[in-house]
């Protein structure tokens, strides 16, 4: 059975044991988006949609993309038990192993934020911390919890993987329970 579920920038297939990521190229809030250019639109409406649109649409694109090949080169790098492997990447393909987990509630959700925070001296937000902090990125498995969407965007901050280098052991502590 094909499930579908749609990220924050990536639009993700549930076959299975496999789930396949791709970048998304519409934001569900702007589905109107392509719609609109093959509409009679004024000249300066079609213009602003160039400027406006199809640079966000594009950025979505970009930002999946990365999130997919980061994801991968992530698993490769660290092979942290508390992440969803990653069998194989081409940035605009990823295949990951399916997490059969259920979603975390928001008291599991901030006892996790909690620990990670004070387990690693506040150096989470060194890195994107969005990726450790936020619930829609673990399931909870049997007596853990594991994550399932670690792509990174970060630039000028410390990687998702160095930061997973570093503290793998307390965060291997804290996801080996569940609260
Ligand atoms: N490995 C996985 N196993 C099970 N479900 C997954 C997996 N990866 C993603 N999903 C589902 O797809 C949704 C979106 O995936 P996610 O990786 O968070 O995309 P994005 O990075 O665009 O936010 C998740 O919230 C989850 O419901
Ligand atoms: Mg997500």
């Amino acid at each position: 059975m094909l499930q579908t579920e749609s990220g924050t920038h990536r639009l993700v297939f549930l076959i299975g044991s496999v789930v396949i990521k791709i970048p998304r190229w519409l934001r569900s809030k702007k589905k109107g988006s392509l719609r609109r250019l093959f509409k009679r639109v004024e000249f300066r409406k079609f213009l602003m949609w160039i400027r406006y649109d199809f640079k966000f649409v594009f950025q979505v694109f970009i930002d999946g993309f990365v999130e997919n090949w980061t994801e991968w080169r992530c698993w490769r790098a660290t092979r942290a038990e508390f992440l969803t492997p990653v069998y194989f990447s081409l940035g605009f393909i990823n295949i990951q192993k399916r997490c059969r987990g259920a979603k975390i509630t928001q008291d599991e959700d901030w006892e996790i934020s909690a620990r990670i925070l004070k387990a690693t001296e506040g150096d989470v937000w060194e890195t994107n911390s969005h990726t450790f902090l936020s619930r829609g990125n673990y399931l909870r498995v049997g007596d853990g919890y594991k994550m399932i969407d670690f792509g990174d965007r970060t630039k000028d901050r410390m990687p998702v993987t160095d930061f997973i280098r570093k503290w793998h052991d307390e965060l291997a502590e804290i996801l080996s329970a569940t609260y």
